[in-house]
């Protein structure tokens, strides 16, 4: 069997597990009000040593002492139970009931989600703080009731920069020709274009392997994904464009939380805030630890006048300015911004 039809067997063979077993045990909602333990599962794409899932780690943790241990996380962390879109879908369908999934992976299932991949929307770490902070992302958060998910919290995922085997990317037309992996958005493969490139989309369990075989020329991403994801072992020339900050969310299906009983609602509402607390200094230090490791392995970071990209991608912000749908929020993020509009 190839590499790519093993996985998908696998995967296949573990949801059948998730379906078969929610059928005929403990159900989030069936347990409620008994002694029973109340279980939740919680599927993301990173591995165990990357600080999402040591954060997602600490979020379990505190939702089961919250509840005297009446609830129950459980993770399913690599990107076992399939791509962030497949992951979506199954939590849709209620077999998990919980996700951490980057905010450009929400874009096609609610297009409001296209504004966090906005490249240059925000200004800089404490802007998008700010707005991610904000009641602003809460209402984002409660949107999307009719696709049966909403947003609990996010993750810091860092600025996102481009990085290639060995070039260094100061202007658009050092991009001309080379295929970039973008997120599969259609706001990340505008971006890209914009920006000079021809993008490559592709879920992220695939990008480490089209760099090494030549499908891209490079991709997009923060420091982490050089080592946690060994982008580094092959992309020696990473450049700071800093052109997103696209956060990763945590999301939970509508239906089960509606289930909830209050002081379980609060207890995962609390869990969510500390844990994101807990996060942005757990990732600064990593991203930092992540850089030297990289350095270590051959990786140069370059920092640049980042202006050309800015200018190459403002007819994006144009659209969104007078698209009916996201003006409001494009508005409403740009507020919180140092230098306004
Ligand atoms: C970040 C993010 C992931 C996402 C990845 C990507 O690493 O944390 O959730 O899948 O970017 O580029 O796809």
């Amino acid at each position: 069997m190839q590499a790519k039809g093993r996985n998908g067997f696998i995967i296949l063979l573990f949801i059948a597990f998730l379906i078969i077993g929610s059928s005929c045990s403990t159900s989030p909602t069936a347990t409620l009000g008994t002694d029973q333990v109340t279980v939740l599962r919680l599927a993301h794409n990173h591995g165990e040593s990357h600080p999402v899932h040591q954060s997602l780690k600490k979020f379990a943790e505190l939702v089961e002492e919250k509840t005297d241990g009446k609830m129950k996380v459980d993770l399913y962390a690599g990107g076992k139970l399939g791509s962030e879109r497949e992951v979506i879908e199954l939590l849709q369908a209620g077999s998990i009931q919980i996700s951490k999934v980057s905010a450009s992976a929400l874009e096609p299932f609610a297009n409001v989600y296209s504004i966090f991949s906005l490249p240059y929307i925000f200004e800089s770490k404490e802007h998008y703080y700010e707005v991610m902070d904000s009641s602003y992302v809460q209402e984002i958060y409660q949107s999307t009731k009719n696709k049966n998910f909403k947003g609990l919290t996010f993750y810091d995922a860092g600025s996102r920069n481009i990085y290639t085997r060995n070039k260094k990317v100061e202007s658009p037309d050092d991009l001309a020709g080379m295929k970039i992996r973008v997120q599969p958005s259609p706001t990340t493969t505008k971006m890209i274009s914009l920006m000079g490139g021809a993008p490559t989309p592709m879920s992220y369990g695939e990008v480490f392997t089209s760099l090494q075989s030549g499908v891209v020329d490079g991709a997009e991403n923060n420091e982490m994904a050089l080592t946690t994801d060994n982008h580094g072992e092959v992309a020696k020339a990473y450049t700071y464009t800093e052109h997103a900050f696209v956060p990763d969310v945590l999301i939970i299906n509508h239906e089960v939380w509606d289930k909830l009983p209050d002081n379980f609602q609060t207890a995962i509402t609390e869990a969510s805030i500390e844990s994101t607390e807990y996060h942005k200094v757990l990732w600064e230090k990593e991203t930092e630890n992540a850089k030297a490791k990289a350095k270590e392995k051959g990786v140069s970071f370059y920092e640049i006048d980042k202006s050309a990209f800015e200018e190459a991608v403002q007819p994006m912000h144009e659209s969104f300015k007078q698209d009916k749908e996201l003006q409001k929020v494009y508005e409403n993020f740009r507020s919180l911004a140092e230098n306004g509009s």
